[in-house]
Protein backbone atom coordinates (compact mmCIF):
# COMPACT_ATOMS: atom_id res chain seq x y z
CA UNK A 1 0.00 0.00 0.00
CA UNK A 2 1.50 3.35 -0.85
CA UNK A 3 0.36 6.49 0.39
CA UNK A 4 -0.05 9.59 -2.28
CA UNK A 5 0.79 13.23 -1.08
CA UNK A 6 -2.18 15.01 -1.32
CA UNK A 7 -3.30 18.39 0.20
CA UNK A 8 -6.87 17.63 -0.75
CA UNK A 9 -7.99 14.73 2.06
CA UNK A 10 -6.08 12.69 4.78
CA UNK A 11 -6.16 9.18 4.71
CA UNK A 12 -8.80 7.64 5.61
CA UNK A 13 -8.69 5.45 9.08
CA UNK A 14 -6.16 7.58 10.38
CA UNK A 15 -7.39 7.96 14.02
CA UNK A 16 -7.12 11.12 15.73
CA UNK A 17 -4.96 12.01 18.81
CA UNK A 18 -1.52 13.19 19.90
CA UNK A 19 -0.47 12.15 23.05
CA UNK A 20 0.71 15.48 25.78
CA UNK A 21 3.64 16.13 26.30
CA UNK A 22 5.04 18.44 29.27
CA UNK A 23 8.15 20.94 28.88
CA UNK A 24 10.83 19.54 31.33
CA UNK A 25 12.22 21.89 33.34
CA UNK A 26 15.60 22.90 32.25
CA UNK A 27 18.53 24.62 34.14
CA UNK A 28 19.57 27.40 32.23
CA UNK A 29 22.41 26.74 30.00
CA UNK A 30 24.90 29.75 29.36
CA UNK A 31 26.52 29.02 26.05
CA UNK A 32 30.18 29.50 25.28
CA UNK A 33 31.63 32.59 24.13
CA UNK A 34 31.53 32.23 19.61
CA UNK A 35 28.38 29.02 20.15
CA UNK A 36 25.35 29.35 18.58
CA UNK A 37 22.21 27.57 20.88
CA UNK A 38 20.04 25.24 18.99
CA UNK A 39 17.56 24.09 21.28
CA UNK A 40 15.13 21.01 20.41
CA UNK A 41 11.83 21.16 21.90
CA UNK A 42 7.68 20.63 21.49
CA UNK A 43 6.66 23.26 19.46
CA UNK A 44 4.07 24.15 17.25
CA UNK A 45 3.54 25.04 13.74
CA UNK A 46 1.44 26.17 10.89
CA UNK A 47 2.09 23.40 8.42
CA UNK A 48 -1.24 22.74 6.77
CA UNK A 49 -2.79 25.51 6.34
CA UNK A 50 -6.04 24.98 4.46
CA UNK A 51 -5.85 20.86 5.21
CA UNK A 52 -7.49 19.04 7.73
CA UNK A 53 -7.95 20.57 11.20
CA UNK A 54 -6.12 23.12 10.37
CA UNK A 55 -5.98 26.55 12.22
CA UNK A 56 -3.41 29.03 12.81
CA UNK A 57 0.23 26.97 14.07
CA UNK A 58 -1.75 24.07 15.34
CA UNK A 59 -0.11 21.20 14.71
CA UNK A 60 2.16 19.91 17.76
CA UNK A 61 5.44 19.25 16.76
CA UNK A 62 9.23 18.84 18.12
CA UNK A 63 11.68 21.74 16.40
CA UNK A 64 14.75 23.20 16.82
CA UNK A 65 14.34 26.60 18.11
CA UNK A 66 10.62 26.72 17.83
CA UNK A 67 10.70 26.21 14.11
CA UNK A 68 10.25 23.67 11.54
CA UNK A 69 12.50 23.35 9.51
CA UNK A 70 15.06 24.44 12.31
CA UNK A 71 16.98 27.40 11.30
CA UNK A 72 19.36 27.58 8.43
CA UNK A 73 23.35 27.25 10.03
CA UNK A 74 25.26 29.12 7.07
CA UNK A 75 28.95 30.32 6.88
CA UNK A 76 31.83 30.55 4.34
CA UNK A 77 33.91 27.63 3.20
CA UNK A 78 37.44 27.54 5.88
CA UNK A 79 35.18 29.01 8.88
CA UNK A 80 33.79 26.89 11.96
CA UNK A 81 30.84 26.05 12.71
CA UNK A 82 30.16 26.26 17.04
CA UNK A 83 26.82 25.55 17.95
CA UNK A 84 25.79 24.66 21.51
CA UNK A 85 23.19 22.02 20.88
CA UNK A 86 20.26 21.94 24.19
CA UNK A 87 17.82 18.90 24.40
CA UNK A 88 14.52 20.08 25.56
CA UNK A 89 13.03 17.12 24.39
CA UNK A 90 11.60 14.17 27.11
CA UNK A 91 13.64 11.40 25.25
CA UNK A 92 17.61 11.45 23.99
CA UNK A 93 18.90 12.94 21.21
CA UNK A 94 21.95 14.25 19.04
CA UNK A 95 22.56 16.28 15.89
CA UNK A 96 24.31 14.73 12.62
CA UNK A 97 25.52 17.31 9.98
CA UNK A 98 24.41 15.23 6.93
CA UNK A 99 26.15 14.22 4.32
CA UNK A 100 29.40 17.11 5.69
CA UNK A 101 33.17 15.84 5.73
CA UNK A 102 33.25 16.16 9.38
CA UNK A 103 35.84 15.57 11.92
CA UNK A 104 34.28 12.49 13.49
CA UNK A 105 34.07 13.24 17.26
CA UNK A 106 31.70 15.61 16.00
CA UNK A 107 29.50 13.14 13.61
CA UNK A 108 26.51 13.05 16.19
CA UNK A 109 26.33 9.34 16.20
CA UNK A 110 25.36 8.30 19.39
CA UNK A 111 26.84 4.90 20.52
CA UNK A 112 29.45 5.26 18.21
CA UNK A 113 30.76 8.44 17.92
CA UNK A 114 29.82 10.58 21.01
CA UNK A 115 27.12 9.63 24.08
CA UNK A 116 23.28 10.36 23.36
CA UNK A 117 22.16 14.14 25.10
CA UNK A 118 20.13 13.45 27.73
CA UNK A 119 16.94 15.37 28.61
CA UNK A 120 17.57 18.72 29.99
CA UNK A 121 21.64 17.71 28.81
CA UNK A 122 23.82 19.59 26.26
CA UNK A 123 26.24 18.88 23.32
CA UNK A 124 28.97 21.63 22.11
CA UNK A 125 29.44 20.94 18.18
CA UNK A 126 32.91 22.40 16.90
CA UNK A 127 34.04 21.94 13.60
CA UNK A 128 36.30 23.17 10.53
CA UNK A 129 34.12 23.59 7.07
CA UNK A 130 36.71 22.33 5.06
CA UNK A 131 34.61 21.75 2.10
CA UNK A 132 31.51 23.82 0.33
CA UNK A 133 27.80 22.67 -0.60
CA UNK A 134 24.17 22.06 0.84
CA UNK A 135 23.65 19.95 3.95
CA UNK A 136 21.67 19.39 6.56
CA UNK A 137 21.32 18.57 10.33
CA UNK A 138 19.04 15.78 12.20
CA UNK A 139 18.80 13.94 15.00
CA UNK A 140 20.72 10.41 15.06
CA UNK A 141 18.72 8.37 17.73
CA UNK A 142 15.35 7.69 17.15
CA UNK A 143 15.28 9.34 14.05
CA UNK A 144 12.18 7.66 12.61
CA UNK A 145 10.43 9.53 15.04
CA UNK A 146 12.33 12.80 15.86
CA UNK A 147 12.91 13.77 12.24
CA UNK A 148 9.63 12.45 11.64
CA UNK A 149 8.21 15.27 13.92
CA UNK A 150 10.13 17.91 12.38
CA UNK A 151 13.72 18.32 13.67
CA UNK A 152 15.80 18.97 10.97
CA UNK A 153 17.52 22.04 9.52
CA UNK A 154 19.80 23.20 6.70
CA UNK A 155 23.36 23.86 6.69
CA UNK A 156 24.72 25.78 4.08
CA UNK A 157 28.47 26.35 3.51
CA UNK A 158 28.98 28.66 0.62
CA UNK A 159 32.03 28.47 -1.49
CA UNK A 160 34.88 30.68 -1.57
CA UNK A 161 33.33 32.77 -4.48
CA UNK A 162 29.60 32.39 -4.51
CA UNK A 163 27.76 31.68 -7.33
CA UNK A 164 26.62 35.05 -9.40
CA UNK A 165 23.44 34.54 -8.73
CA UNK A 166 20.08 37.08 -8.57
CA UNK A 167 18.68 34.70 -5.86
CA UNK A 168 19.23 31.57 -3.54
CA UNK A 169 16.03 29.74 -3.27
CA UNK A 170 16.10 26.42 -0.36
CA UNK A 171 13.23 23.83 -0.81
CA UNK A 172 12.80 21.93 1.97
CA UNK A 173 10.91 19.38 1.30
CA UNK A 174 8.87 17.14 3.59
CA UNK A 175 5.83 14.58 3.73
CA UNK A 176 4.06 14.50 7.22
CA UNK A 177 1.69 11.63 8.11
CA UNK A 178 -1.53 14.40 9.52
CA UNK A 179 -4.67 13.19 11.23
CA UNK A 180 -7.92 14.45 10.25
CA UNK A 181 -7.46 16.87 13.24
CA UNK A 182 -4.12 18.41 11.91
CA UNK A 183 -1.82 16.61 14.04
CA UNK A 184 1.01 14.30 13.06
CA UNK A 185 -0.10 10.60 13.13
CA UNK A 186 2.03 9.45 16.09
CA UNK A 187 0.25 6.52 17.12
CA UNK A 188 2.35 4.71 13.84
CA UNK A 189 5.67 5.40 14.69
CA UNK A 190 7.74 2.63 14.68
CA UNK A 191 5.39 0.59 13.06
CA UNK A 192 6.39 -2.65 11.58
CA UNK A 193 4.50 -2.58 8.51
CA UNK A 194 6.29 0.96 7.68
CA UNK A 195 9.00 -0.69 8.11
CA UNK A 196 9.07 -3.41 6.22
CA UNK A 197 7.47 -1.68 3.35
CA UNK A 198 8.44 1.70 1.92
CA UNK A 199 8.95 3.46 5.41
CA UNK A 200 7.05 5.69 7.11
CA UNK A 201 5.26 7.81 3.82
CA UNK A 202 3.01 10.98 4.73
CA UNK A 203 0.19 12.30 3.42
CA UNK A 204 0.53 15.83 3.30
CA UNK A 205 3.98 18.03 1.64
CA UNK A 206 5.63 21.30 2.79
CA UNK A 207 8.25 22.77 1.72
CA UNK A 208 9.98 24.70 4.39
CA UNK A 209 7.27 23.77 6.41
CA UNK A 210 4.37 25.35 4.58
CA UNK A 211 2.20 24.80 1.99
CA UNK A 212 2.97 25.29 -1.83
CA UNK A 213 5.53 28.67 -0.70
CA UNK A 214 5.65 31.42 -3.08
CA UNK A 215 8.56 33.28 -4.95
CA UNK A 216 8.80 36.18 -6.45
CA UNK A 217 11.05 36.43 -9.68
CA UNK A 218 11.68 39.00 -12.54
CA UNK A 219 12.02 37.92 -15.61
CA UNK A 220 15.90 37.46 -16.83
CA UNK A 221 16.97 36.86 -12.94
CA UNK A 222 19.20 33.51 -12.36
CA UNK A 223 17.55 31.51 -9.49
CA UNK A 224 19.83 29.39 -7.79
CA UNK A 225 17.33 26.88 -6.14
CA UNK A 226 18.59 24.25 -3.12
CA UNK A 227 16.20 21.04 -3.12
CA UNK A 228 16.46 19.14 0.09
CA UNK A 229 14.84 16.10 1.00
CA UNK A 230 14.16 15.89 4.43
CA UNK A 231 11.48 13.51 4.39
CA UNK A 232 11.68 9.69 6.20
CA UNK A 233 11.25 7.28 3.47
CA UNK A 234 9.74 9.42 0.34
CA UNK A 235 11.69 9.56 -2.81
CA UNK A 236 10.54 12.65 -4.87
CA UNK A 237 10.48 13.29 -8.30
CA UNK A 238 10.83 16.89 -9.38
CA UNK A 239 9.62 18.58 -12.95
CA UNK A 240 12.44 20.42 -12.91
CA UNK A 241 12.34 21.03 -17.06
CA UNK A 242 9.82 23.35 -16.62
CA UNK A 243 11.69 25.81 -15.49
CA UNK A 244 14.80 25.17 -17.89
CA UNK A 245 17.00 24.30 -14.78
CA UNK A 246 20.00 22.54 -14.85
CA UNK A 247 21.37 20.55 -12.26
CA UNK A 248 24.82 22.15 -11.04
CA UNK A 249 25.66 19.81 -8.02
CA UNK A 250 24.12 16.69 -6.00
CA UNK A 251 24.49 15.96 -2.29
CA UNK A 252 27.04 18.93 -1.95
CA UNK A 253 29.08 18.44 -4.88
CA UNK A 254 29.55 19.70 -8.31
CA UNK A 255 29.02 18.09 -11.25
CA UNK A 256 31.14 17.76 -14.18
CA UNK A 257 29.29 19.03 -16.49
CA UNK A 258 25.63 20.53 -15.58
CA UNK A 259 22.99 18.19 -16.46
CA UNK A 260 19.81 19.39 -18.63
CA UNK A 261 16.86 17.24 -16.82
CA UNK A 262 14.95 15.36 -19.00
CA UNK A 263 13.35 13.07 -16.35
CA UNK A 264 12.08 14.56 -13.14
CA UNK A 265 15.09 15.16 -10.69
CA UNK A 266 14.85 11.97 -8.36
CA UNK A 267 15.38 13.02 -4.46
CA UNK A 268 15.61 10.11 -2.40
CA UNK A 269 15.29 11.00 1.72
CA UNK A 270 18.82 12.58 2.45
CA UNK A 271 19.51 13.63 -0.41
CA UNK A 272 20.05 17.03 -2.39
CA UNK A 273 20.26 18.93 -5.52
CA UNK A 274 21.18 22.17 -6.48
CA UNK A 275 19.23 23.99 -10.28
CA UNK A 276 20.09 26.95 -11.36
CA UNK A 277 17.80 28.93 -14.32
CA UNK A 278 16.89 31.73 -16.00
CA UNK A 279 13.55 33.16 -15.87
CA UNK A 280 12.21 33.76 -19.15
CA UNK A 281 10.41 36.36 -19.87
CA UNK A 282 6.32 35.83 -20.77
CA UNK A 283 5.36 33.63 -18.29
CA UNK A 284 3.29 34.71 -15.17
CA UNK A 285 4.20 31.57 -12.81
CA UNK A 286 5.86 28.37 -13.28
CA UNK A 287 5.39 25.96 -10.98
CA UNK A 288 7.78 22.97 -9.72
CA UNK A 289 5.88 20.16 -9.17
CA UNK A 290 6.63 16.75 -7.55
CA UNK A 291 5.46 13.97 -10.41
CA UNK A 292 6.13 11.39 -7.84
CA UNK A 293 2.50 10.39 -7.49
CA UNK A 294 -0.53 10.02 -9.81
CA UNK A 295 -1.52 13.40 -9.78
CA UNK A 296 1.34 15.78 -9.41
CA UNK A 297 1.69 18.27 -6.47
CA UNK A 298 2.83 21.31 -6.49
CA UNK A 299 6.13 22.32 -4.30
CA UNK A 300 6.39 25.20 -5.13
CA UNK A 301 5.23 28.36 -7.01
CA UNK A 302 7.73 31.30 -9.17
CA UNK A 303 5.61 34.09 -10.10
CA UNK A 304 6.81 36.88 -12.12
CA UNK A 305 6.44 39.98 -9.89
CA UNK A 306 10.13 41.37 -9.75
CA UNK A 307 11.12 43.95 -12.47
CA UNK A 308 12.88 42.09 -15.03
CA UNK A 309 16.44 42.36 -14.86
CA UNK A 310 18.01 45.00 -17.40
CA UNK A 311 20.18 43.59 -20.37
CA UNK A 312 23.67 42.82 -19.06
CA UNK A 313 26.44 40.65 -20.28
CA UNK A 314 26.80 37.20 -18.31
CA UNK A 315 28.30 34.16 -18.20
CA UNK A 316 26.12 31.46 -20.14
CA UNK A 317 24.18 29.29 -17.88
CA UNK A 318 26.79 26.11 -19.06
CA UNK A 319 29.31 28.14 -17.94
CA UNK A 320 29.40 28.10 -14.20
CA UNK A 321 30.02 25.40 -12.44
CA UNK A 322 30.14 24.06 -8.69
CA UNK A 323 33.01 22.98 -6.29
CA UNK A 324 34.29 19.42 -6.77
CA UNK A 325 36.87 18.57 -3.84
CA UNK A 326 36.30 14.64 -3.47
CA UNK A 327 39.31 12.52 -4.47
CA UNK A 328 39.11 10.34 -7.51
CA UNK A 329 38.99 6.35 -6.43
CA UNK A 330 41.90 4.25 -7.70
CA UNK A 331 40.00 1.41 -9.00
CA UNK A 332 43.17 -0.34 -10.24
CA UNK A 333 43.95 -0.87 -6.20
CA UNK A 334 40.54 -0.97 -4.74
CA UNK A 335 39.40 -2.92 -1.82
CA UNK A 336 35.80 -4.65 -3.34
CA UNK A 337 32.97 -5.13 -0.58
CA UNK A 338 29.64 -6.78 -1.49
CA UNK A 339 26.67 -5.64 0.46
CA UNK A 340 23.47 -7.88 -0.16
CA UNK A 341 20.83 -6.05 1.12
CA UNK A 342 17.61 -8.71 1.99
CA UNK A 343 14.34 -8.98 3.49
CA UNK A 344 11.55 -6.75 3.65
CA UNK A 345 7.88 -7.41 2.85
CA UNK A 346 7.79 -10.12 -0.15
CA UNK A 347 11.60 -10.18 -0.44
CA UNK A 348 11.54 -14.19 0.96
CA UNK A 349 14.01 -13.86 4.19
CA UNK A 350 13.78 -16.73 6.03
CA UNK A 351 16.15 -16.37 8.79
CA UNK A 352 18.68 -13.98 9.75
CA UNK A 353 21.70 -13.62 12.18
CA UNK A 354 21.40 -11.01 15.15
CA UNK A 355 23.67 -10.48 17.94
CA UNK A 356 25.27 -13.92 16.81
CA UNK A 357 21.79 -16.23 16.95
CA UNK A 358 20.30 -17.30 13.44
CA UNK A 359 16.74 -16.46 13.84
CA UNK A 360 13.14 -17.15 11.66
CA UNK A 361 12.19 -14.12 10.20
CA UNK A 362 8.95 -14.14 12.32
CA UNK A 363 11.16 -14.14 15.24
CA UNK A 364 13.05 -11.02 13.97
CA UNK A 365 9.87 -9.07 13.43
CA UNK A 366 8.85 -9.67 16.90
CA UNK A 367 11.41 -7.72 18.05
CA UNK A 368 11.09 -5.10 15.23
CA UNK A 369 13.78 -6.65 13.17
CA UNK A 370 12.84 -7.02 8.87
CA UNK A 371 15.91 -6.91 6.72
CA UNK A 372 19.49 -8.00 7.04
CA UNK A 373 22.80 -6.74 5.27
CA UNK A 374 24.64 -9.74 4.58
CA UNK A 375 22.70 -12.43 6.59
CA UNK A 376 22.72 -10.20 9.34
CA UNK A 377 20.31 -7.82 10.76
CA UNK A 378 22.76 -4.84 10.79
CA UNK A 379 23.81 -3.41 13.56
CA UNK A 380 25.75 -0.12 14.72
CA UNK A 381 28.47 -2.50 15.84
CA UNK A 382 29.13 -4.59 12.88
CA UNK A 383 31.85 -3.44 11.17
CA UNK A 384 31.49 -3.91 7.38
CA UNK A 385 34.86 -3.25 6.93
CA UNK A 386 38.19 -1.77 8.26
CA UNK A 387 40.27 0.83 5.96
CA UNK A 388 43.21 1.46 6.15
CA UNK A 389 43.70 5.24 5.25
CA UNK A 390 43.76 6.55 1.84
CA UNK A 391 42.58 3.16 0.77
CA UNK A 392 40.01 3.25 -1.99
CA UNK A 393 36.59 1.27 -0.86
CA UNK A 394 34.55 -0.17 -3.68
CA UNK A 395 31.39 -1.31 -2.24
CA UNK A 396 28.54 -3.08 -4.69
CA UNK A 397 25.34 -2.79 -3.06
CA UNK A 398 23.31 -5.74 -3.95
CA UNK A 399 19.37 -4.80 -3.77
CA UNK A 400 17.60 -8.29 -3.46
CA UNK A 401 14.73 -6.77 -1.73
CA UNK A 402 11.56 -6.01 -3.61
CA UNK A 403 12.15 -2.06 -2.23
CA UNK A 404 14.19 0.96 -3.17
CA UNK A 405 16.68 2.15 -0.34
CA UNK A 406 18.44 4.83 -0.16
CA UNK A 407 22.00 4.15 0.56
CA UNK A 408 23.58 6.78 2.66
CA UNK A 409 27.36 7.18 3.87
CA UNK A 410 28.98 9.02 6.84
CA UNK A 411 31.66 11.05 6.37
CA UNK A 412 32.64 10.68 2.75
CA UNK A 413 31.39 11.73 -0.65
CA UNK A 414 31.54 8.76 -3.31
CA UNK A 415 31.39 8.40 -6.69
CA UNK A 416 28.53 5.92 -8.34
CA UNK A 417 30.09 4.03 -10.82
CA UNK A 418 27.48 1.38 -12.35
CA UNK A 419 24.20 0.45 -12.31
CA UNK A 420 23.61 -2.98 -12.65
CA UNK A 421 26.82 -3.63 -14.27
CA UNK A 422 26.39 -0.86 -16.82
CA UNK A 423 28.70 2.65 -16.24
CA UNK A 424 26.45 4.97 -14.90
CA UNK A 425 25.81 8.17 -16.92
CA UNK A 426 28.53 11.04 -14.60
CA UNK A 427 26.39 11.37 -11.45
CA UNK A 428 29.11 13.00 -9.50
CA UNK A 429 30.17 12.34 -5.94
CA UNK A 430 27.08 12.09 -3.35
CA UNK A 431 26.87 10.88 0.01
CA UNK A 432 23.46 8.87 -0.85
CA UNK A 433 22.43 6.83 -3.83
CA UNK A 434 19.24 5.09 -4.84
CA UNK A 435 19.47 1.83 -4.71
CA UNK A 436 15.96 0.26 -7.04
CA UNK A 437 14.72 -2.71 -6.16
CA UNK A 438 16.71 -5.69 -7.21
CA UNK A 439 18.84 -3.26 -8.25
CA UNK A 440 22.32 -3.44 -8.24
CA UNK A 441 24.83 -0.41 -7.78
CA UNK A 442 28.30 0.22 -7.37
CA UNK A 443 30.42 3.00 -5.64
CA UNK A 444 33.68 3.49 -4.79
CA UNK A 445 35.18 6.34 -2.37
CA UNK A 446 38.74 6.81 -0.77
CA UNK A 447 38.17 6.24 2.64
CA UNK A 448 40.47 9.20 3.69
CA UNK A 449 38.29 10.74 7.11
CA UNK A 450 39.63 8.95 9.97
CA UNK A 451 36.82 7.37 12.64
CA UNK A 452 34.03 5.00 12.95
CA UNK A 453 31.61 5.85 10.48
CA UNK A 454 28.03 5.13 9.54
CA UNK A 455 26.04 2.94 6.53
CA UNK A 456 22.86 3.12 6.22
CA UNK A 457 19.73 3.18 4.46
CA UNK A 458 18.17 7.07 4.95
CA UNK A 459 14.61 5.20 4.68
CA UNK A 460 14.54 5.90 8.55
CA UNK A 461 12.54 2.82 9.43
CA UNK A 462 14.46 0.41 7.46
CA UNK A 463 17.46 2.23 9.41
CA UNK A 464 15.84 1.40 12.68
CA UNK A 465 14.73 -2.23 11.68
CA UNK A 466 17.97 -3.85 10.32
CA UNK A 467 19.44 -1.83 7.50
CA UNK A 468 22.56 -0.47 9.38
CA UNK A 469 26.18 -1.14 9.23
CA UNK A 470 29.27 1.11 10.25
CA UNK A 471 33.04 1.25 8.83
CA UNK A 472 36.02 2.55 10.32
CA UNK A 473 38.74 4.32 8.74
CA UNK A 474 42.49 4.16 10.63
CU1 LIG B 1 21.25 11.83 7.44
CU2 LIG B 1 23.19 8.65 9.18
O1 LIG B 1 22.14 10.25 8.36
CU1 LIG C 1 15.80 1.18 2.81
Amino acid sequence: MTRSVSRRAVIAGIGAGVAAFSLPRLPVLAAAPDFRSLKAAPATANLIAGGPGSGENNTAVWAYDGSVPGPLLRARVGERMRVRFENALEQESSIHWHGIRIDNAMDGVPGLTQDPVMPGGSFDYDFALTHPGTYWYHPHIRSSEQVGRGLHGILIVDEETVLDVDQDILLVIDDWRITENGQIHDQSFGALHDAAHSGRLGNWLTVNGASEPHFKVGAGERIRIRLVNVANSRIFQLDAAKLGARVFGVDGHGLETPEIPVDPVLLGPGQRADLIFDVAAGVDEISLDDVSTDEPVTAARFTLARDAMPARSRPPLDSLSLPRFAPEPDMANARRIDLKMEGGAMGGLATAMLDGEQMSLRDLAQKGYVWAFNGKVGRMHDRLFEARHGETIAIEFINETAWPHAMHLHGHHFKVLTRDGELAPDPGFRDTVLVGPEQRVGIAFVADNAGKWMLHCHMLEHQASGMTASFSVA
